[in-house]
């Protein structure tokens, strides 16, 4: 049984009985109750066990379903749209998407998960990915012009989550250069781009964000940063993540649609509204040491602009990563 056959069963927040259970997956009652202390230990979910009742999640859980997100769609980003797959579990939406694309050709591949086996982050890191939390969606899009008609992209990337995010009520987030989505200063989610082909015309980029809608403190034990979650942050009911989903690719196919002919430029301004290190003292943490310098925004081409006592350098992603200076 995998992990995760069970939860969808379950997601309704009815009693089901173990024989109901062990029936419908193929397995025994015993398999049904090793699997449901397995879920309920790894994933954090509450599963209450009733004798005589069975199981059942209190309140049931919010699964995605491609249906509710397809028809959440405007019509633009529905004639963008090529393919939604939403998967109950895969190693990494990032990787799915790159799988598709011999079967189901080249723009507007989009596939989201419950569950990442092996989520990964920016620099080699994981990407904490547990079940039916958060939300993990990978965008597919071949582009023409070279990697140089890309630059500034995954800041742009950055903008439509903080678009999606308003545009569902939740409390305004910021942008760390040049990939986190950030919430008073702890992490809220993070966008990785991986690009493959010619980088001096036709190439395909994986654009991947999560965005922690609702961690299970069991899960968040793994994660080495501030973070925080949609949820604690919330001072209304939070969206669905089916309408979060809806709303990012309300955002992210036209963005990627526009991208070579509109260029960084267009939103560099909406990048720097919502800049959370602008004139802030700061550290450059790059492979081979750490400079100390202060933000001050992003060029034209999305670079860093970073203040030094010799001046203004820019600065290009890469494996560079940022932190506020103690
Ligand atoms: C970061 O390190 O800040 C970037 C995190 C990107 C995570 C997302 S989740 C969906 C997609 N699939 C992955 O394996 N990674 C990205």
């Amino acid at each position: 049984m995998s992990n995760t056959t069970l939860l969808p069963l379950l997601a309704d927040g009815d009693f089901h009985s173990g024989q109901e259970l062990a029936d419908v997956i193929g397995v025994s009652r015993t398999a049904v109750w090793k699997q449901v202390n397995r879920i309920a230990a790894e994933s954090g979910i509450v599963i209450e066990s009733v004798k005589g009742k069975g199981y059942r999640i209190p309140g049931g859980i919010d699964l995605l379903d491609a249906n509710l997100v397809r028809d959440a769609l405007n019509e633009r980003s529905r004639s963008l749209l090529t393919r939604l797959d939403v998967l109950d579990s895969v190693d990494s939406t990032n990787t799915e998407v790159t799988r598709w694309v011999e079967q189901s050709g080249s723009s507007g591949l989009v596939c989201s998960a419950e569950q990442q086996t092996a989520g990964r982050g920016r620099r080699g890191r994981q990407w904490v990915s547990p079940y039916a939390g958060n939300l993990y969606l990978s965008l597919l899009w071949e582009f023409n012009q070279g990697a140089a008609a890309l630059e500034g992209l995954s800041l742009a990337v950055g903008v439509a989550v903080a678009r999606a995010l308003r545009a569902c009520e939740v409390p305004a987030v910021q942008l760390k250069w040049p990939n986190d989505v950030l919430y008073d200063g702890a992490k809220l989610g993070g966008i990785l781009l991986e690009m493959s082909g010619d980088a001096a015309g036709s190439c395909k980029v994986v654009i991947g964000i999560g965005l922690n809608v609702s961690m299970p403190e069991a899960a968040a034990g793994a994660i080495d940063q501030a973070w925080t979650d949609i949820r604690s942050i919330s001072t209304q009911s939070p969206p669905t993540r089916n309408q979060l989903l809806a709303e990012l690719l309300n955002e992210l196919l036209p963005l990627a649609a526009d991208f070579e002919q509109q260029g960084f430029a267009r939103w560099r301004d909406e990048w720097l509204a919502l800049d959370a290190f602008a004139g802030t003292p700061v550290v450059l943490h790059t492979g081979s040491g750490q400079l100390a310098g202060v933000a001050r925004g992003v060029d034209e081409r999305g670079a860093l602009r970073f203040e030094t006592t010799t001046g203004v350098q820019t600065i290009y992603g890469g494996e560079i990563s940022l932190r506020a200076a103690q």
